[in-house]
């Protein structure tokens, strides 16, 4: 399984130095969390931050946008150098059109479900989609508790795309961390995202080392 650890627990004042410490720690992906205080109750980074962080990197930058209006950020984002977009299925913009929105910048589109919302909801965008994202948590704030009963979902996303001949991935977010992950993996979900678990653990390569499935956790 691949780990994106979430900037959103890193050392805020320090963000650069964060990315090129979680980099070398052997991070696959980089997870970056844009809230708008309008779908979710917290304000996080902008295009602006995605941009001041991104020479600190090669990784590619997963921005997971948590915002009411999707389509009219991906092109500051897309500036900023996101390589891949995910916003959330909930949200009040037209799905079809952001995601082609975002293929047309050259980004990779995802399509995110919150904890109430269905597998089924985004099974019609799937041929058009590099990945799913399943929130495991109520999307806001990291350290929250992992919601194992998610992976229901990610069950019956994997059969779905297998059923289907795609090649979409699926990542997980929220409560991940080394205790939790095993259930990711087994269940199938390609991508884990980790703040907490990765961010505020003692040794940041053990904790990604130990939630990729890489080493056994004892
Ligand atoms: C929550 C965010 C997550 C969050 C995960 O809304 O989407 O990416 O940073 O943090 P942890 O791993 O601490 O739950
Ligand atoms: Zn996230």
């Amino acid at each position: 399984m691949k780990v994106a650890p979430s900037l959103l627990s890193c050392d805020f004042s320090r963000m650069g130095e964060e990315v090129s410490r979680i980099d070398a720690a052997g991070a696959d992906l980089i997870h970056l969390d844009v809230m708008d205080g309008h779908f979710v109750p917290n304000l996080t980074i902008g295009p602006g931050i995605v941009k001041a962080v991104r020479p600190y990197t090669k990784l590619p930058f997963d921005v997971h946008l948590m915002i009411s209006h999707p389509d009219s950020y991906i092109d500051p984002f897309a500036d900023a150098g996101a390589d891949i977009i995910t916003f959330h299925v909930e949200a009040e913009d037209d799905i079809e059109k952001t995601i082609a929105h975002i293929r047309e910048r050259g980004v990779l589109p995802g399509l995110v479900i919150k904890p109430a919302t269905p597998a089924e909801a985004v099974f019609t965008y799937l041929d058009s989609l590099y990945m799913v994202l399943v929130m495991t948590v109520e999307p806001g704030f990291g350290g929250q508790s992992f919601m194992a009963d998610m992976m229901p979902k990610v069950r019956a996303l994997k059969a779905e795309i297998e059923r289907r001949g795609l090649d979409v991935l699926i990542e997980a977010d929220g409560g991940i961390t080394a205790a939790t992950a095993p259930v990711c993996r087994e269940a199938g979900v390609d991508v884990s995202v980790s703040g907490t678990g990765v961010f505020k653990a003692p040794d940041a390569a053990a904790a990604i080392r130990e939630i990729a499935g890489t080493v056994q956790n004892n």
